[in-house]
């Protein structure tokens, strides 16, 4: 894609550089991901996401996200007991959840419920390097129960008590399910988490970094990131990609619908990507699991059908630098191993909340408020008509 740099006039005449969407503009340094977007190459703290992905459980990614370094074993253990020891939602929270609309969308309920802890904060006032690395870790550890409020009462049913051992991708599964996770399910979900850690300055990371920035609280600043998440150009593509699959239904299906898309200059969702012009190294990774669940349960269907679309893309737009990204290939993961298109995103949202808070506690720990610049293009000196005259 040719590079995004515009030259623009101010109001005076003056000429400008701009860079739509912020497109290549360093907003700041950090050492918790590193992106190549030309090479595909996508590293935690240096650490290749295949590696990640390959031997990391999802406990493992958060702390070394949070802490800089890979957990020992009893660093390890001290941070899995600290989350279980927050699966459970506060009361008020489930109350307030289950006063909305049941169906109401899940990622309004996510970000409702997140403000709410907010109100619950034992030591509001305290925003020490100690107190938001405590948030952090009971954010974390709040997410899975509370999509599990939110699938229960779409079902019209009560939430579950959560399990006090399994691992957090099994503690997903059974809040939604109301069931014990299976192994094997839990195992691809914890490989999923991992890989939707993070991912550098994505718009919801930045997100929570422009709101730190201005030294409000922890809370909020998470609260801003589900909102941005939930967009179907970044987290919400999971889902669309989902229902376009749904909606195209048969593998003879997808060339014609994929060219009408692209005839009509339509978005394919779950391709192309700001930063990787080449595959999504994730992307790679989940595609073969979502082929190991479609020979697992026997229904090839879904994945067949992503393999079509990525074909037809291929030849189509892959000279533009248009591939598969994260969002692709999850939607049909996620949907084998039982999890409804609603919940894919507010499924991102309990992997993505380690990496968003890791750059919350980056932000804090170098801060400067993030007020870029504008460009004025409207009038100038122009006399205040009073309403009379108009
Ligand atoms: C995520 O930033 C991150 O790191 C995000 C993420 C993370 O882990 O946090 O990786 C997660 O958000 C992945 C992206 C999920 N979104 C989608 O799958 C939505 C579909 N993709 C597009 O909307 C788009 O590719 C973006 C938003 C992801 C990136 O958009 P850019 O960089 O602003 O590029 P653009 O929209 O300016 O597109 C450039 C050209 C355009 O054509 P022209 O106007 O130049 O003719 O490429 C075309 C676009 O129309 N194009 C596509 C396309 N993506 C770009 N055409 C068809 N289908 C697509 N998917």
């Amino acid at each position: 894609m040719a590079e995004k740099i515009f030259e623009i006039v101010d109001a005076a005449g003056s000429k400008y550089e701009y860079r739509p969407g912020l497109e290549d503009v360093i907003a700041a340094p950090t050492t918790i991901c590193y992106i190549d977007g030309n090479k595909g190459i996508l590293l935690y703290r240096g650490v290749p996401i295949e590696e990640m992905a390959a031997h990391a459980t999802f406990e493992e990614t958060a702390f070394f996200l949070l802490f800089d370094h890979l957990p020992s074993r009893k660093e390890l253990a001290d941070f899995d007991a600290k989350l279980k020891a927050h699966r459970e939602l506060p009361g008020a929270v489930i109350k307030l959840l289950q006063s909305f609309p049941p169906l109401a969308n899940p990622m309004d309920l996510l970000r409702t419920a997140v403000s709410a802890l907010g109100l619950l904060d034992d030591d509001p006032e305290n925003d020490s390097v100690e107190k938001n690395t405590a948030r952090a870790m009971q954010l974390i550890a709040a997410f899975p129960a509370i999509l599990g409020v939110i699938q229960r009462q779409r079902k019209g049913l009560q939430p579950v008590k959560p399990h006090m051992e399994g691992s957090h991708a099994a503690h997903v599964l059974q809040q939604i399910s109301g069931e014990a996770a299976d192994e094997y399910a839990a195992k691809v979900l914890d490989v999923c988490l991992v890989l939707h850690a993070d991912h550098s300055f994505n718009a919801s990371a930045f997100t929570a970094r422009v709101c730190i920035s201005s030294l409000t609280d922890m809370y909020s600043a998470i609260t801003a990131a589900v909102g941005s998440l939930k967009g179907p150009l970044h987290g919400g593509a999971n889902t669309e990609v989902m229902t376009s699959l749904l909606e195209i239904g048969s593998l003879e299906k997808v060339e014609p619908w994929v060219m009408e898309r692209l005839k009509n200059k339509g978005k394919v969702m779950g391709f192309g990507h700001r930063v990787y012009k080449t595959y999504d190294p994730r992307a790679r990774l989940l595609s073969q699991y979502s082929e190991k669940l479609a020979q697992k349960t026997g229904n090839m269907k879904w994945y067949l059908m992503s393999r079509e679309m990525e074909r037809v893309m291929e030849r189509e737009v892959a000279s533009r630098g248009i591939y598969p990204n994260v969002d692709f290939f999850s939607a049909s993961v996620y949907y084998y191993l039982g999890i409804e298109p609603e919940l894919f995103t507010p499924i991102f949202a309990v992997s993505r909340i380690s990496g968003w808070t890791a750059h919350v506690l980056e932000q804090s720990r170098n801060n400067r408020l993030y007020r870029p610049d504008a460009v004025y293009q409207g009038p100038m000196n122009v006399k205040y008509v009073p309403i009379e005259n108009r």
